[in-house]
């Protein structure tokens, strides 16, 4: 994708270590963006970040910040707001599953917690500098698996019964949720939020599935995108003219389509609002 001239803007991207993340990054970097590529192994993003780098023909910056953890979170935020005024382009890409329920540090089902809160935290704690580089977009890379998402506010980290997928479709109905309750929240102020489907994309993202999947999702890799035609569903929310101006909306295969009918439910999208609110312990 033919990206505009994005020398003097600001990038950051999380889960840039690997897949549709890190050739996301390879391409802002290469159209001129100061790009920070974020991930959670030291020795993981020195290497990821020397091959953006390298591709790109520019320096890239680095940082670490693990999403399963909220105070995690909140330190790399804070050294990030040191260090700069404004972010014109944030894209929360890091994602993953869990085979098995598993609780995060801070005691929540860790699909939701790195998939939904994550993005939540990281992004609620950047609002003032995203919009203070207005226009500026932030892109939320969602999935198609929200079709089949449920909010079950009784029980949102699967206590009464944890499947790897139920718990993965929750997490990404929550990201398009989240996407639609923050553009209302940001009419007026020249920054756009849009969530996309990158397609089935063949990356390590189902590393976390359980063993007898590998041989079946082995063979799907065969006719799932590559991650340079995945990373061009998050570049065009996060660059191109086409889509200026567009936002709350979700994308698939580069088109604005409808969500599910729960994804567009706005009482439940501000429910999930409060209680996203609540679990980072950012409510008002
Ligand atoms: N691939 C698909 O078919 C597909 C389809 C729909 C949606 N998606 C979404 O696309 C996004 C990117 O996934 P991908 O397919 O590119 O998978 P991937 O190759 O596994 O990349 C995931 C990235 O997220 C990072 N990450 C995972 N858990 C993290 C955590 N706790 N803290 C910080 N970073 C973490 C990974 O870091 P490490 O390198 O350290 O593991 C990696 O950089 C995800 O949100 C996924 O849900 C993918």
């Amino acid at each position: 994708m033919k990206l505009p001239d994005l020398t003097g803007r600001r990038a950051l991207v999380t889960g840039a270590t690997n897949g549709i993340g890190l050739e996301a990054a390879v391409e802002l970097a290469r159209a001129g963006a100061e790009v920070t590529a974020l991930g959670r192994d030291a020795a993981r993003t020195e290497a990821a970040v020397a091959t953006i780098a390298e591709r790109a023909g520019r320096p890239v910056a680095s940082a670490l910040c693990d999403f399963s953890s909220q105070a995690d979170i909140r330190r790399f935020a804070a050294e990030f707001r040191e260090r700069h005024d404004r972010l014109h382009i944030l894209v929360n890409n890091a994602g993953g599953v869990f085979n098995e329920r598993t609780l995060t540090v801070d005691g929540l089902e860790a699909t939701f917690a790195v998939n939904h809160l994550g993005y939540f935290l990281l992004t609620q704690l950047l609002l003032d500098r995203i919009v203070a580089a207005a226009p500026a977009r932030i892109v939320v890379v969602a999935s198609t698996g929200h079709y089949r998402g449920t909010m079950d506010f009784d029980d949102l980290g699967f206590e009464k019964g944890y499947t790897i997928m139920r718990a993965y479709q929750r997490s990404k109905l929550g990201n398009v949720l989240y996407t639609r309750a923050l553009a209302r929240r940001l009419a007026g102020t020249g920054v756009t939020v849009n969530a996309l489907h990158p397609g089935g994309v063949a990356t390590n993202i189902w590393t976390g599935a359980p063993g007898w999947a590998a041989p079946i999702l082995a063979l799907a890799k065969w006719f799932m995108l590559t991650p340079a035609q995945g990373a061009e569903r998050i570049l065009q929310l996060a660059a191109s003219p086409q889509v200026e101006g567009l936002t709350g909306l979700y994308f698939s295969d580069l088109r604005a389509i409808a969500p599910s009918a729960l994804a567009l439910d706005d009482a439940l999208g501000e429910r999930l609002w409060t209680e996203s609110e609540r679990l980072v312990g950012l409510a008002p």
